[in-house]
């Protein structure tokens, strides 16, 4: 049963660190002229209004992307999803923000299970061909969707974790899809709560016979100063080049312009 609708907590911090990074893999991925995909297995609504009253009512938003936009001096590196995010009236989920830096040629696989969200993704997406919607389940959609025939590309896997188990079934499907396409990226969001449960998640992608790893936290507050999520966490197995200086570079820029909070990074990998 999925209860999750991203509607509530769209644009929050976490947002911002995931669609951030993620800006930089599909900047990577554009700059060969060969065709990419975009597995998004976990794609929900696709555009938020960060005004309508679903939004408005956690003021996630207001602590996340908004703060984001008013920060001083932003590096090149944040342009792109800054000019993306910049019209509150339509903020784009992972889906949108693929189909805005992707090319004519390229094609996105929408992956995804709510009822609402679905039918706000297909209104969203309606007629663009490059997109191609899947209503089923996402981690058994991974792996059977790669290696997409483009054979470049990324999959975006970022569960609501409301099922626990996730943080072990996520990186033992990344392993079963890495098995089947090795030149993937796979591009993982985790919460950073109390309980620590993420611990699991890491340590399945440490031990996974991954060749290259990285890791990036945000961590919003100190985890003992209240309930539900502290920070926000980033895998990702088979990195583009410099993604690891760049999302440093992102962190350090974030730090100090003041958006609240701290970056660490961890590379790991076989
Ligand atoms: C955190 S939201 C994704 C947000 C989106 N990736 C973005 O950045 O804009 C998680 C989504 O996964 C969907 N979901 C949860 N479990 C799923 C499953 N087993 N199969 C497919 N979709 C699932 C939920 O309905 C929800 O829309």
């Amino acid at each position: 049963m999925l209860s999750y609708l991203h509607r509530y907590h769209a644009g929050n911090f976490a947002d911002v660190h995931k669609h951030l990074l993620l800006s930089r893999v599909l900047t990577a991925l554009g700059r060969k002229p060969a065709p990419y995909c975009v597995i998004d297995t976990h794609a929900a609504e696709g555009v938020y209004d960060l005004g309508a009253p679903d939004a408005v009512k956690s003021g996630e938003a207001a602590e996340g992307v908004a703060r984001f936009l008013a920060l001083a001096a932003p590096p090149s590196l944040a342009q792109t999803y800054r000019e993306a995010a910049a019209d509150p009236a339509c903020y784009p989920g992972s889906p949108m923000l693929a189909l805005r830096m992707m090319r004519a040629d390229d094609r996105l696989l929408c992956v995804e299970l709510h009822p609402q969200a679905i039918a706000a993704l297909k209104g969203a997406t309606k007629g663009d061909p490059r997109v191609h919607l899947h209503k089923r389940d996402a981690l058994e959609a991974l792996v059977a969707l790669v290696p997409p025939a483009e054979k470049r590309g990324v999959a975006v896997i970022d569960p609501a974790y409301e099922v626990k188990d996730e943080y072990r079934s996520v990186p033992a499907a990344v392993k079963k899809a890495f098995a089947r396409w090795r030149g993937g990226i796979y591009f993982v969001w985790y919460p950073l709560l109390p309980e620590a449960r993420h611990l699991d998640l890491l340590a399945g992608f440490a031990g996974g016979g991954f060749p290259e790893v990285v890791a990036s936290e945000w961590v919003r507050r100190d985890p003992g100063s209240g309930r539900g999520l502290y920070g926000s966490g980033v895998v990702v197995v088979n990195p583009p080049f410099r993604f690891a200086e760049e999302a440093a570079e992102l962190g350090v820029w974030l730090e100090t312009a003041g958006f609240g909070g701290s970056h660490t990074l961890t590379r790991f990998g076989e």
